[in-house]
């Protein structure tokens, strides 16, 4: 069947891909001409669903579970991919999990199987999908980080330090297989309404998500289809020569500092004038 540029359809695979932004990935590839490999770790009856959805556009449609802290269920599923596909033009590595804990309450296993699903279950998926990806070059790696990388969240310190590590890696291999054509980018996606962020969403104050859309610069929050648009473009032929970035798609939200985001143009501080509310306190103070 005919595909994205027109000739062969290309594959990719999209971990964690039965719901969230996996799921939008997936049916925006399938919608734009690729064979979908869905994962998961578990629910494969999600999993089944959205195969199902890609296959309504018109893609092949593969379902496979695999746990990715364990490098032998990783190389079963290269292996599956392999034997159905036969090769993997794309790769999106967006699977994650985490024990939500402060640093001191972390027992070894908690960072060991953070570290060992973010970002070694990342590097082994890597290894297993750059040995498929086409010899002619043109192969794509495109890895989903999180703003817990660069901001704090309550609870995070592993997945944030495990996500700021997997965009390092990102720029490492990027270095690494620039020269066999495969080109290597991330994502860092702001908050967005998925089962991911349901923990902070059912904890955080009472209108926790009108609060995160208030405080967001472009005033909502990230939706899974802004994520698989720039997914899409990074897959894209009109991205080739961007080589080991992470992209920030957030709104803004990462840009600004909460406390100062409310202060207004500041119009009337401009060039060192103080600002009136200001003039008038100190005014008040300095009265007799
Ligand atoms: N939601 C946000 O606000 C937000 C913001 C920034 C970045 N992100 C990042 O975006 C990505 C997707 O987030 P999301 O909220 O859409 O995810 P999600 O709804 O929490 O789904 C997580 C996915 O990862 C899979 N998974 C979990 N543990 C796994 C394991 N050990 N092995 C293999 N697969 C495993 C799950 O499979 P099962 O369903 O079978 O368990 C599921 O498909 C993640 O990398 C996340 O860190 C999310």
């Amino acid at each position: 069947m005919s595909g994205v540029d027109g000739m062969r359809r290309k594959t990719v695979l999209v971990t964690g891909s039965n719901r969230g932004f996996g799921r939008a990935i997936a049916l925006r590839l399938a919608r734009d001409g690729y064979d979908v490999v869905v994962h998961c770790r578990r629910d494969v009856a999600r999993a089944e669903a959205v195969a199902e959805e890609a296959r309504a556009l018109g893609a092949r449609a593969l379902v496979e579970a695999a746990d990715l802290e364990d490098p032998a269920a990783i190389d079963r599923l290269f292996d599956r991919v392999a034997a159905e596909y036969g090769r993997l033009d794309a790769f999106v590595a967006n699977a994650a999990a985490t024990a939500f804990l402060p640093t001191l309450a972390m027992k070894p296993h908690h960072i060991d199987r953070t570290f060992g699903l973010n970002v070694r279950g990342f590097v082994l998926s890597v290894q297993r999908a750059v040995a498929l990806m086409p010899e002619e070059g043109g192969g794509r790696i495109v890895a989903i980080s999180g703003y817990g990388s660069i901001r704090y969240l309550p609870g995070y310190a592993a997945m944030g330090a495990a996500k700021a590590a997997l965009e390092r890696w990102v720029s490492y291999l990027a270095v690494e297989l620039a020269p066999r054509g495969i080109a290597v980018n991330g994502i860092n996606p702001g908050c967005a309404d998925t089962a991911s962020a349901e923990v902070y969403f059912t904890r955080a104050g009472s209108e926790p998500q009108a609060e995160v859309a208030r405080r967001t610069p472009m005033g909502r929050l990230t939706r899974a289809e802004d994520v698989a648009g720039v997914a899409a473009f990074l897959l894209s032929d009109d991205a080739a020569f961007i080589c080991g970035q992470t992209i920030v798609v957030d709104g803004g939200l990462t840009l600004v500092v909460p406390p100062f985001a409310d202060a207004g143009t500041l119009e009337d501080a401009a060039w060192g004038r103080r600002p009136r509310r200001a003039e008038a306190a100190l005014a008040s103070s300095e009265a007799p």
